[in-house]
């Protein structure tokens, strides 16, 4: 505890002994944000291309964090619920599909399976308080309905961590989606993709990552990325990158710059691994803690391994958007700027 003081200089009389809503910022990550900002009053974007550098390095670290594939698996999204309602927007639903959550989750992971009730989708909220075995008692809800699963890794208000090993291999078993809204756990707790093959898994930073709000980490499995449609549109999703000429053009293949990522890619809280190292954390730290410290430091505490899998490349030959197809909207965001 005894460096704490110096990396969370609060004012006498507030002491954090746990946080389950929105942690204090440590001085480093409150020193990068006032670099950023003082970079941006004294030069402009002059460094541009090194700040879409640190981004590709903040979605590598994250990559790291959980076990993805690759970096080009995660996209920033600026909240968990954006991350989660681009999943429910984002997935074809039939009517009759059907949903299960649990019952008193936080919020954001109910509300956005309610919202699909007009589109016939039933949510299935599962009281686990009342069970001793609240995995099985999710998992006993499948039916041949279920598209989809939807947990928070630990529960806000109680604590309970869930079994999310046990929750996948049901999934997968089921052919059933595994979202993991991770905000609760993720950098505290280790996750990893290898023996949790969620489908989905989402987290804002400002809790056990330690970053400002308004940048969370959004995984999808690349193996349903294409089921996924595309709900949000901004310049910079065009495998087109650079080209702002008018005219038809197609997404990017990746999550990383495509969906979620368009409005991050048009650059707010790009500081977030600009810190400076904090190796000699290791030994005082928990080794996912210290996973956690290397991803506001911009140093890591072990090298970052390159993609396990190839990236996908844009399709020449995909579909591409036309532009007399697109609602007027999207067509005056294509004309670029
Ligand atoms: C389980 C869970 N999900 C999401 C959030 C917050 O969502 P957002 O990142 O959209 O603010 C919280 C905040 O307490 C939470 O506990």
């Amino acid at each position: 505890m005894r460096y704490l003081p110096a990396e969370f200089p609060l004012e006498p009389g507030i002491r954090y002994l746990n946080h389950a809503a929105v942690a204090p910022w440590p001085k480093r990550t409150a020193e990068a944000v006032q670099r950023f900002a003082f970079e941006n009053m004294t030069r402009g974007a002059a460094r541009y291309p090194d700040w879409m550098a640190v981004e590709q390095n903040l979605r590598e670290r994250l990559a790291w964090l959980i076990n993805a594939p690759c970096s080009e698996d995660i996209a920033l999204v600026k909240n968990t619920s954006e991350g989660l309602s681009f999943v429910a927007t984002g997935i074809d639903w039939h009517a009759g599909d059907r949903i299960i959550g649990i019952a008193d989750d936080f919020p954001s992971n109910r509300v956005v399976w309610e919202s699909l009730a007009d589109r016939g989708v039933a949510f299935d909220q599962v009281d686990i308080n009342a069970e001793a075995d609240p995995e099985q008692a999710l998992i006993d809800r499948i039916t041949g309905d279920t598209r989809l699963m939807a947990v928070s890794s630990v529960h806000f208000a109680t604590g309970l961590r869930m079994d999310l090993a046990r929750l996948s291999a049901a999934c997968r078993e089921t052919n059933v989606l595994l979202c993991v809204d991770a905000i609760q756990s993720l950098g505290a707790v280790r996750f990893d993709l290898d023996t949790v093959p969620a489908d989905f898994v989402i987290a804002d930073g400002h809790k056990w990552m330690l970053a400002p709000e308004g940048l969370g980490l959004f995984y999808v499995n690349p193996a349903i990325r294409d089921e996924l449609q595309l709900t949000e549109f901004g310049w910079a999703m065009r495998a087109q990158a650079g080209d702002y000429a008018p005219g038809d053009w197609r997404p990017s293949p990746l999550p990383a710059v495509s969906n979620a990522a368009a409005p991050t890619c048009s650059g707010y809280m790009r500081w977030m691994p600009a810190c400076h190292c904090c190796r000699r954390w290791d030994s005082r730290l928990s080794s996912v803690c210290c996973r956690t410290i290397s991803i506001i430091c911009g140093n890591g505490c072990a090298p970052f391994p390159a993609c396990r899998s190839s990236p996908p490349k844009p399709d020449p030959n995909g579909p591409a958007f036309s532009r007399s197809a697109l609602p007027a909207t999207i067509a005056n965001e294509s004309t670029g700027h």
